[in-house]
């Protein structure tokens, strides 16, 4: 036992060790133990804190140090029971665990509810997805598995994609990019026993996206508009971006890291080549300060609001392509991308600290209609957890494998 711990104690300091000279281009480093440990102190403060397990963080207005709770029905439900996931993943916290629980357990009811839209995705694979991974509970699988046949019945075989939200009449039948990571349950539930359909859904659905939604230049539409009864696209949007033809910074960052996942779980190549493409035009087209302002091509002033949120997706996405690609040179280009966001992200620019209940500062959810402009918001700390815990795996696994 003892022996274990020194052990485990001589590993960690030389996984920081590594990290701070492989992480660093400039003479900042990035500890992502110590980011981590201070985020899971915030996280089970904010916790404890919260007492009403049907009531989820979504954002913290301008006015307030707090969360703003949402019901489950919101779309962003799923991201604080997975927060307490991570949290518990990293720190192996009981109470942490429990609070986890509690949040996961009334998500339940999304997964039997007909599907209002796809973001059954992100409330369950978020929740239910991390709690099975960590805990192996058999209810959270059936859970799962119910949830990916909700999520299908949204599929539209004549389009060949999910019908992503059928509330906006608008459109017969629309597609959006944010609709790429949802796809990962269905990938999930395949190899879980639901099967080969719900796989043969994703790939024809990020077929769908690839040929309609990503344009010609590798930026993306947010959303693909169908004919429902032929199947033909009808034209592209860019709704809560800033124009029909800019690049709003968390859809590009939805198609990174969704079409990396979509290669991970197909072995389809077009998909890693349509991930590393959106990749490189978002790395191209960063500013000075190395993180996209809310949308690519929003006319820059002083109030410009900047997306944190898209840039710790970015980072997971860059991560997965580290463990997707052979070439030492290209995979090693993203792993470093990937960290830089990182190092940033945890800068005392965008670290929280005592300001309020979040890990970061600085996400813009909806700048069309003026909602949730540069403040913190829950998917931001989601991804940006999921980042450096992936971070973390990759130094560990690289470490032992010397
Ligand atoms: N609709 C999901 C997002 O705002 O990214």
């Amino acid at each position: 036992m003892r022996i274990s711990k020194i052990f485990v104690g001589f590993v960690s300091i030389v996984l920081m060790s590594s990290s701070c000279t492989s992480f660093s281009k400039d003479k900042k480093v990035l500890n992502v133990n110590k980011v981590l440990e201070s985020s899971v102190v915030k996280i089970k403060k904010s916790a404890n804190d919260l007492n009403d397990y049907t009531h989820f963080p979504r954002r913290i207005r301008k006015d307030s140090t707090n969360w703003n709770c949402v019901t489950v029905k919101d779309w962003c439900s799923g991201f604080w029971p997975g927060v307490l996931w991570y949290a518990y993943e990293f720190s192996g916290d009981k109470d942490i665990k429990k609070q986890a629980e509690l949040f996961t357990a009334s998500v339940k009811e999304i997964a039997y509810t007909p599907a209002h839209d796809h973001d059954i995705g992100f409330q369950v694979y978020c929740s239910y997805g991390n709690g099975y991974r960590l805990t192996g509970n058999p209810e959270y699988k059936k859970i799962m598995l119910a949830a990916a046949d909700t999520l299908a019945t949204l599929y539209n075989p004549i389009v060949g994609s999910i019908h992503s939200w059928p509330s906006k009449k608008q459109y017969p039948h629309n597609t959006i990019i944010d609709n790429m990571i949802n796809l990962e349950l269905l990938f999930w539930a395949s190899k879980n026993g639901g099967g080969e359909r719900l796989k043969n859904i994703a790939i024809s659905h990020a077929e769908v996206t690839m040929k309609h939604i990503v344009r010609p230049d590798y930026s993306a539409f947010h959303l693909g508009s169908f004919d429902d009864k032929t199947g033909a696209f009808i034209e592209g949007k860019t709704h809560q971006g800033y124009a029909d033809n800019s690049m709003w910074a968390r859809g590009q960052t939805w198609g990174i890291y969704g079409f990396s996942m979509a290669y991970r779980e197909s072995g389809k190549k077009e998909f890693l080549e349509t991930s590393m493409k959106m990749a490189d035009k978002f790395l191209e087209r960063l500013p000075e300060d190395g993180i996209p302002y809310w949308d690519f091509d929003a006319p820059l002033t002083a109030e410009t609001p900047k997306d944190a949120s898209a840039a710790a997706i970015a980072a997971c996405g860059m991560l997965e392509l580290y463990q997707l690609i052979d070439d030492e040179v290209v995979k090693n280009k993203y792993k470093e991308a990937a960290i830089s966001l990182l190092k940033i992200l945890s800068s005392p620019n965008y670290l929280s600290g005592d300001k309020n209940q979040a890990i970061l500062l600085h996400s813009t959810g909806h700048k069309p209609k003026n909602k949730e402009i540069d403040i913190p918001i829950i998917y931001a700390d989601y991804y940006f957890l999921e980042a450096l815990l992936k971070l973390k795996k990759i130094e560990s696994s690289e470490l032992s494998s010397k």
